[in-house]
């Protein structure tokens, strides 16, 4: 059993855009961070939203933003993340050059650096990098649309991230996001995931507080 409680992020990517202020205010009591995506349409097939949006979402929550990156070459916009007070900037391996400097860069901004990896993505791929990141993203669903669902083989994923960690010293969270349910979370929690994003389980839910509280209590 997972002895700490998960840190739960809904992702605004489910959110109705009509309502950003009150969907937001709805969760900000319950939720830890509010989970951001942003897509380029060329990383991922989907365009999702930019800065006006985020701007607006740095006036409205107080708490942690955690950034997912879904777009190529993203510490071109380090300055600008850290200037809307990104608490947890998070950038994919496929689309980092460099992704030693990327995240030296994320940190010498006061940041906290993540990086993701896509469902094809070995756990390999981050092996030299593991021990300096903050958190390491493992997408559940390929990136680019919410609602889709859950790729099992995740839960090894997961537990060969883990003990990657556990071979190179590194504390880094783990986060998982795409198609966390009621059904996945327990299974999430239970193979060593730390942080859980939720887009549809909580906006597409009736009641979103109640579905954050559910997965808290997880
Ligand atoms: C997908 C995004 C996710 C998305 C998850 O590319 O990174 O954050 O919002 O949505 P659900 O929770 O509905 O799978
Ligand atoms: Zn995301």
């Amino acid at each position: 059993m997972h002895s700490m409680k998960p840190i739960v992020a809904p992702s605004l990517l489910a959110a109705d855009f009509g309502h950003i202020a009150e969907q937001l205010a709805l969760v900000e009591p319950v939720a830890d961070w509010i989970h951001l995506d942003l897509m380029d349409g060329v990383f991922v097939p989907n365009i999702s939203f930019g800065f006006p949006v985020l701007e607006a979402v740095a006036r409205l929550w107080h708490k942690p933003m955690d950034v997912h990156l879904m777009i190529t070459d993203p510490i071109r916009y380090v300055d600008r993340f850290a200037a809307l007070g990104t608490f947890m900037m998070t950038v994919h391996v496929e689309a980092t050059p460099d992704l030693p400097l990327a995240i030296s860069e994320i940190h010498a901004r006061g940041m906290k650096a993540g990086v993701a990896l896509s469902p094809e993505t070995p756990v390999t791929a981050i092996a030299d990098v593991i021990a300096d990141v903050d958190m390491v993203l493992i997408m559940t669903v390929r990136p680019g649309f919410g609602g889709q669902a859950f790729i099992e083989h995740s839960y090894d994923k997961i537990r060969e991230a883990r003990q990657l960690m556990a071979e190179t010293g590194s504390t880094a969270l783990i986060e998982v996001d795409g198609g966390v349910t009621f059904d996945t979370a327990p299974l999430l929690l239970e193979a060593g995931v730390d942080v859980l994003v939720a887009g549809s389980a909580v906006f597409k839910h009736p009641d979103p507080v109640l579905a954050v509280q559910t997965l808290k209590a997880m």
